[in-house]
């Protein structure tokens, strides 16, 4: 395997909408990621992906781009991107951005002559039919909809004001790839790629035995044949002239699928993030969700991609609930198992990604009330299963369990007025557990969460077994302990998490030395409730 400066980073994921307001306004800002730019680094960060600034009007947060070269109002200037940009490598670290290419904003200046009639030179930017097919939007409600003035459906799988751009055009397509070298000549170092496998569209109906006004089409809109010719395109024509990295957003891409994606001999990205380790665990199945399929997931994934590729390696993101709440114990093991739930998967093969929070164990959010939630996809959800008679009550405690903004509330940098994160009023509400749960109280504390992730990404950097190690799982009698080894060149690491609260027998067969805990006090039969240890074996 190469090695390259992006197999050896750690990356952490930036909100900035949630991070830190220097306005006032309530939302945060680039100025904000300026400033906290020393705490990234004091933390060992090497890459930050930044989530969408473009300018917007924010019905999805940046998820709906009206100016792929400006900067949304809320987040400053031009000018206040260059100095972050020069900020952030004056420290000697890069930043990705993350790329919107399926879809723009219906307030884009290209839709708006798109539907300003149907012989406009751009009406084929976008998708218009006579009649749509019987889709249903991913974030719920028919896929297209009637613009009167031109008598026309247009296509958006997410919401009506996030317009799919047609792909099969290619002035479009190098209207796109001319954009993004222009971001890399600014001097951006890579990309995060949304939504990338639903590119290219099946436009056929799904089979409707319910004659339903509109039926769930994942499989028309996503991984759909011909997927891989744009991809290959954009890669050919932009990606691979520079040296930058790209992590494609690919859900429903499985691991024996890897290879046209992100090997080293065909792979259209450096890395993709899959979703099939959080599908273990999903809405309200959450009885359900067990280390073993969790396990057999990403081992899966660590076997298939070795030898021939990278992958990354994630938690958390903005559009999940927090880990430390679903996968494990947010209160009498809070501590415990955010940090057994960090070494699990921070050790593996691949690059880590780090999201904002999460190195402080932040939690999901106890919002009772439907109109504290600000994320349309929430709100969509609400509304449509609303008009089908699913009880209120009934959709309050699977959206608590659910909603992204239990990830999207203000990060808790210190227990003052709105965690620190505004002097204005945050246009989401705060956790109010930020009273004991912050930046402040951590970084002052040697056995906090946030001390163990530092020590967590010292020690991957120490060891270059932990980067380049093949990964091995290892099978113990307990099932809710997720442990493997790593070995690179006569170094054998073992990490050994256990992601469960009652205790069990274990023991080191091998000699070893600890390298890294989360209890300060333990036994050498047992693993505690969410203990973790990493040895070195000899
Ligand atoms: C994936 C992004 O992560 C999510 O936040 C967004 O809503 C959709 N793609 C649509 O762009």
């Amino acid at each position: 395997m190469k090695k390259t400066w992006w197999k050896e980073a750690v990356v952490y994921q930036i909100y900035a909408r949630s991070f830190k307001d220097t306005s006032g306004d309530g939302i945060g800002d680039l100025n904000g990621v300026t400033e906290k730019l020393d705490y990234l680094q004091n933390m060992g960060i090497d890459i930050i992906w930044l989530c969408p600034m473009y300018k917007s009007p924010n019905v999805d947060n940046g998820y709906d781009v009206s100016d792929y070269r400006a900067i949304m109002d809320e987040m400053g200037t031009m000018e206040d991107f260059d100095r972050m940009l020069k900020e952030i490598h004056s420290r000697g670290m890069k930043l990705i951005l993350d790329l919107v290419l399926n879809h723009t904003s219906d307030q884009h200046p290209w839709f708006h002559e798109s539907k300003s009639s149907r012989d406009n030179p751009k009406r084929d930017w976008y998708v218009w039919r006579d009649k749509p097919t019987n889709w249903e939007s991913i974030f719920g409600g028919p896929a297209w909809t009637f613009d009167p003035k031109t008598n026309q459906y247009y296509l958006h799988l997410y919401t009506k004001n996030q317009v799919d751009l047609n792909w099969e055009n290619p002035e479009v397509r190098y209207e796109l790839y001319d954009m993004i070298k222009w971001w890399i000549e600014k001097g951006v170092d890579g990309f995060r790629v949304d939504a990338i496998n639903h590119l290219k569209k099946d436009y056929t109906d799904m089979p409707n035995p319910e004659g339903k006004n509109y039926v769930p089409a994942w499989e028309k809109m996503t991984n759909v044949e011909g997927l891989q010719d744009f991809l290959e395109e954009m890669r050919d024509e932009v990606f691979e002239k520079y040296d930058i990295v790209t992590v494609g957003e690919a859900n429903s891409v499985k691991a024996h699928e890897l290879s046209e994606w992100i090997s080293e001999d065909e792979g259209k990205f450096d890395m993709i993030f899959h979703l099939e380790a959080h599908e273990t665990w999903d809405t309200d199945k959450d009885a359900d969700w067990n280390v073993g399929s969790l396990k057999e997931v990403l081992d899966r994934w660590q076997r298939s991609a070795h030898g021939i590729a990278w992958n990354s390696l994630y938690l958390e993101n903005h559009d999940r609930p927090r880990t430390v709440s679903t996968w494990g114990d947010d209160q009498e093991f809070w501590q415990e198992s955010a940090t057994a739930l960090a070494c699990m998967y921070f050790l593996m093969q691949g690059t880590p990604f780090i999201y904002q929070g999460q190195e402080i164990g932040m939690t999901n959010v106890p919002f009772d009330d439907i109109k504290m939630f600000r994320d349309v996809e929430t709100k969509n959800f609400y509304r449509y299963n609303r008009m089908h008679g699913v009880p209120h009550e009934e959709l309050m405690e699977t959206i608590k369990k659910i909603s992204r903004d239990n990830a999207r509330t203000p990060m808790q940098w210190n227990d003052r007025k709105n965690a620190g994160f505004s002097e204005g009023e945050p246009w989401i509400s705060l956790n109010p557990n930020y009273k004991w749960l912050n930046v402040e109280a951590q970084e002052m504390d040697e056995q906090s969460i946030l001390s163990f992730y530092k020590k967590m990404i010292f020690l991957r950097k120490s060891y270059k077994c932990l980067l380049y190690g093949e990964t091995e799982l290892a099978e113990l009698d307990c099932p809710d302990v997720y442990a493997y080894t790593r070995e690179f060149e006569n170094q054998r690491i073992m990490v050994v998490s256990h992601l469960d609260s009652d205790e069990c027998k274990w023991a080191l067969r091998a000699k070893g030395q600890l390298l890294l805990s989360n209890y300060q006090h333990f036994e050498e039969r047992k693993l505690q409730p969410f203990e973790t240890r990493v040895y070195l074996l000899e």
